[in-house]
């Protein structure tokens, strides 16, 4: 079984890398390590888990477990990530907590 580093970047300016197993998704070796992440379905669909990668394609550093409902091509384009889904494929940076999803939607009232 193969681990990567995964390293958690939160908005104020926290950060903790964790070591992810390639069959377990982001979401579940951070609570695995008592590291508090914002989900909901965990199945795809809501967006709440979505992380942003920093670095490196989406496509070479992470595997989504089945097609990420919640994210539009354009967003997985960006490097946008669902943390319920996600498993790694190579050492990452992600940017996480809970204003990532709201970077997903337009907000009509600002
Ligand atoms: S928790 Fe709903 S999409 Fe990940």
């Amino acid at each position: 079984m193969t681990n990567h580093d995964a390293t958690l970047e939160w908005p104020d300016g926290r950060s903790r890398t964790i070591e992810v197993r390639e069959d377990e998704t982001i979401l579940e070796a951070a609570e695995r390590n008592d590291i508090g992440l914002p989900f909901g379905c965990r199945t795809g669909a809501c967006g709440t888990c979505t992380g942003r990668l920093l670095e490196g394609a989406a496509d070479d550093a992470l595997a989504h477990r089945r097609r990420p409902r919640a994210l539009k091509d354009r967003h997985l384009a960006d490097g946008y990530v669902l943390l319920c889904l996600a498993s790694p494929r190579a050492d990452c940076r992600i940017a996480v907590g809970s204003s990532v999803h709201t970077e997903l939607v337009d907000n009509p009232w600002k």
